[in-house]
């Protein structure tokens, strides 16, 4: 397993990972926890044992704190009333990562449903900007700066087929990642974005390989195994990426090691475009 050195850079900092049950989530967690800081896990309550998992490794990492955050990124009243909650716990959030995201169904664009497009915008844009937007406030109300990473996606630069809410919703968060950038500089608030490509092993690089497999596409063969060949002979690096890589930027982008980086997007996909 790739696993950077811990370090003391986020020591004295509250990290909140939203999509902290997931596999880059949970990574990514853990990353801020071996770098020092006090976590504030959040994940839908549906995902509270993986959440609970994602909090033992950062405790055994040596977490200074660990809470928990349960929350559905889509309910804008639920966020307010959690970041405020963190707050008055641990002090406004200064190292914030939204990773809680949806795929979507891999359909062709013709027949796409137009109620999933908008569980996707839900979750993937209006889940980032509610979360950042709170946080955002409460680091203002205190006069604290801060760091905010926004994971995007591949998909989101050149575009998946059978994924056009999903692709979308990542421009979206891409082009939202930037405008909030410029609009929180002046309090001191660096915004960037990640875009992971093709990455595993995990539960979306199962799901978008058996479900590209079992859709119709010009582009991707017609079995799980032949579409990760398919895939992984995409990459010029020729292997997918791991959790730990993602997360290794994000905790560059989080800390001060970054602090003259604000309104990018890195791409984390083995060279592929
Ligand atoms: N894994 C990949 O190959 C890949 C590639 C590019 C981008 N990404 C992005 O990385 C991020 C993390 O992906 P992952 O691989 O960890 O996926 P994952 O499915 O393992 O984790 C996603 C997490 O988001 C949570 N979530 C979903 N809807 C939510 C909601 N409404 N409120 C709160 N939490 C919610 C889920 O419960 C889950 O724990 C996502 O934004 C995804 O789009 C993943």
């Amino acid at each position: 397993m790739i696993e950077n050195a811990a370090s003391d850079r986020l020591t004295g900092r509250v990290a909140l990972v939203t999509g902290a049950a997931g596999d880059i989530g949970g990574a990514i967690a853990l990353r801020t926890a071996r770098d020092g800081a006090t976590v504030v896990l959040s994940d839908l309550a549906a995902a509270t044992d993986r959440l609970a998992e994602t909090a033992d490794a950062c405790r055994a990492a040596g977490a200074p704190a660990v809470h928990l955050c349960p929350l559905d990124v889509t309910d804008e009243s639920a966020v307010t009333e959690a970041v405020n909650e963190v707050v008055a716990r641990v002090g406004p959030p200064d190292a914030i990562v939204t990773s809680a995201g949806y795929q979507g169904t891999f359909t062709p664009l013709p027949g796409y449903p137009i109620g999933d497009l908008r569980t996707v915008l839900e979750v993937n844009v209006v889940g980032t900007f509610t979360v950042v937007q709170a946080c955002a406030a409460a680091l203002i109300a205190a006069e604290r700066a801060g760091s905010v990473v926004v994971v995007a996606s591949m998909a989101g630069v050149s575009g998946a087929p059978n994924m056009a809410a999903y692709s979308a919703s990542k421009a979206a968060v891409l082009g939202f990642s930037r405008s909030a950038a410029k609009d929180l500089a002046g309090a001191g608030i660096r915004v960037n974005a990640v875009s992971p490509g093709f990455i595993g092993p995990g539960r979306m690089w199962d799901r978008q390989v058996e479900l590209q497999a079992s859709t119709p596409s010009a582009y991707y063969a017609d079995t799980p195994e032949e579409v990760a060949a398919q895939m992984i002979g995409m990459i010029p690096l020729r292997r997918y990426g791991a959790v730990q890589e993602v997360a290794s930027v994000v905790g560059f982008l989080l800390s001060d090691d970054a602090s003259y980086v604000t309104g990018t997007n890195t791409e984390i996909s083995g060279g592929s475009a």
